[in-house]
């Protein structure tokens, strides 16, 4: 589905040929499960090396290394909020992930980036929420940049593509 520069795929993250994949890490950004583990199954160990000179990432901050072996030519570790309700700044610390994760494509100059669906997994934030909120930071990025040209959003189950495609519809 297009909406000019926004394209929803169903495509595992780790075999797209863009800029930058996004990884939903966590405050170590020493590797775990769900998306996390497969970007770095699929990069090898050097992204953990690189990972370790980082010194983790506070929540709703992004960081950004090589993509090694993946097809990506970069990684942009970002940590999302843990669901615990809403009433502790999630929404916001959420945004914050979108936003810190599309200024440093600005800064690097990339064109192409995808991005999972950041928290909705293992945090448990619920998918509608976070969805538009994805959504939002996305078209107000590429307002700002014109460098962007496509920015992937990820719908690895049915429940986060039905999730955007209601965002987008609401635009
Ligand atoms: N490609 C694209 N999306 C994927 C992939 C993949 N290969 N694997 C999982 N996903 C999706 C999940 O289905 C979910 O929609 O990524 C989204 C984010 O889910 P999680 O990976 O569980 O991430 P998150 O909810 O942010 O939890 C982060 O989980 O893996 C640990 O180390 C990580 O502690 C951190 C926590």
């Amino acid at each position: 589905m297009k909406f000019g520069k926004i394209h929803l795929v169903d495509d595992d993250i780790t075999t797209l040929h863009v800029d930058a994949i996004v990884n939903a890490a966590n405050n170590s950004l020493l590797g775990g499960g769900g998306v996390d583990g497969a970007i770095h199954r699929a990069a090898g160990s050097d992204l953990l090396e690189e990972c370790r000179t980082l010194n983790g990432c506070e929540t709703g901050n992004a960081k950004i290394t090589g993509g090694y072996n993946l097809p990506a030519k970069h990684v942009i570790h970002t940590v999302g909020p843990i669901w615990k309700g809403g009433k502790q700044n999630e929404p916001k610390l959420l945004a914050s992930c979108y936003l810190r994760c599309f200024a440093l494509a600005d800064k690097y100059g990339l064109t192409t980036i995808a991005f999972p669906a950041i928290s909705t997994g293992v945090y448990g934030y619920p998918k509608k929420a976070a969805a538009q909120i994805a959504i939002n930071e996305t078209i107000g990025a590429l307002k700002k940049n014109s460098k962007l040209e496509k920015v992937y959003c990820v719908c690895f189950n049915q429940e986060t593509r039905e999730a955007y495609e209601i965002a987008l519809s609401q635009l």
